[in-house]
């Protein structure tokens, strides 16, 4: 056994199902996820990543099967569980009527902190939101508003994270923010556990990758273990599209002898172009 296997896992499930009536959603998961370790539980929509979150954030019981959270049983001491864990859920938790600031400030008194104002403004300066900071959140852009919402759940230093499709409805450029901030919490040491039906998310962002299906997980790696169980690529060949330096010199000819002083300038300008 190596170190690493013998250390105990921040999230540890065993054996997790959950039907609702006689609709089977998860048939008996079973999952470890390093301390300090990003995890992507990619699955399709409907795959049961949500209904595995609600009940690892004790939100809801499963109908069988056991978890541990940071060492503690879900079953025996969800109170315990729900002290050193956070959830950012699927649809932002953001108070739209409130200030950026505000929100993180009535978190914290609702967590019972000290300095609740230096701790909002502490959090504003981490996710890039100090000039946003005094408006109300609803005239926020969809990805101020999901940094907003992964730094309330940051409040009170949560050891372990669950992130249900943090970047579900963002723009690349609030995707790459929001992975950047993800990718700095696990760089602190907090345990993440995120969702996702992004394959690409998954591979940016995630040290293993948990693969839910059919109400198990029936795969999980790192991405490179997870391709080794494909066979190797075979190469293709791609019709090249014209660049437009093709279509300008088609179109004006290349430069032939009997051009003068003219082609000299044209030669120049396509190669500016092509730069
Ligand atoms: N409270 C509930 N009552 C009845 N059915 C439910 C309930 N919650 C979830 N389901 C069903 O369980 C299945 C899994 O739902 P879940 O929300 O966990 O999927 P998901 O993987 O998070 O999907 P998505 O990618 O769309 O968020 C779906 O068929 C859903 O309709
Ligand atoms: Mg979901």
């Amino acid at each position: 056994m190596t170190a690493q296997a013998t250390r105990e896992p921040a999230i540890r499930v065993r054996g997790i199902e959950k039907s609702f009536q006689d609709l089977p959603v998860l048939r008996g998961v079973d999952l470890d996820v390093e301390a300090g370790s990003i995890v992507a539980l990619l699955g399709s929509n409907g795959a049961g990543k949500t209904t595995l979150v609600r009940i690892l954030s004790t939100l809801s019981r499963p109908d069988a099967g056991t978890a541990t959270v940071n060492g503690i049983d879900m079953g025996a001491n969800p109170g315990r569980v729900r002290e050193s864990i956070s959830l950012t859920g699927q649809f932002a938790a953001v108070d739209e009527v409130l200030t950026g600031r505000e929100n993180l400030v009535l978190i914290a008194r609702l967590r019972h902190l000290r300095n609740p104002g230096a701790i909002a403004d502490d959090l504003l300066a981490r996710f890039s939101l100090t000039d946003a900071g005094g408006r109300r959140a609803a005239t926020y852009s969809g990805g101020m508003r999901r940094r907003l919402d992964i730094a309330m759940s940051l409040i009170g230093d949560p050891p372990v994270i669950f992130l249900d499709e943090p970047t579900t409805g963002l723009d690349p450029q609030a995707r790459i923010e929001v992975w950047q901030t993800v990718k700095k919490l696990a760089d602190g040491g907090t345990t993440v556990l995120l969702t996702t039906q992004y394959l690409d998310e998954a591979e940016q962002l995630a040290d293993r990758i948990a693969i839910l299906h059919r109400g198990t997980i029936i795969s999980s790696g790192t991405l490179d273990e997870l391709k080794r169980l494909l066979p190797a690529v075979e190469v293709t060949y791609v019709e090249k599209q014209p660049s437009l330096e093709d279509v300008f010199l088609a179109l004006v000819g290349e430069p032939s002898e009997t051009d003068t002083a003219d082609s000299s300038d044209r030669s120049a300008t396509t190669q500016k172009g092509s730069r």
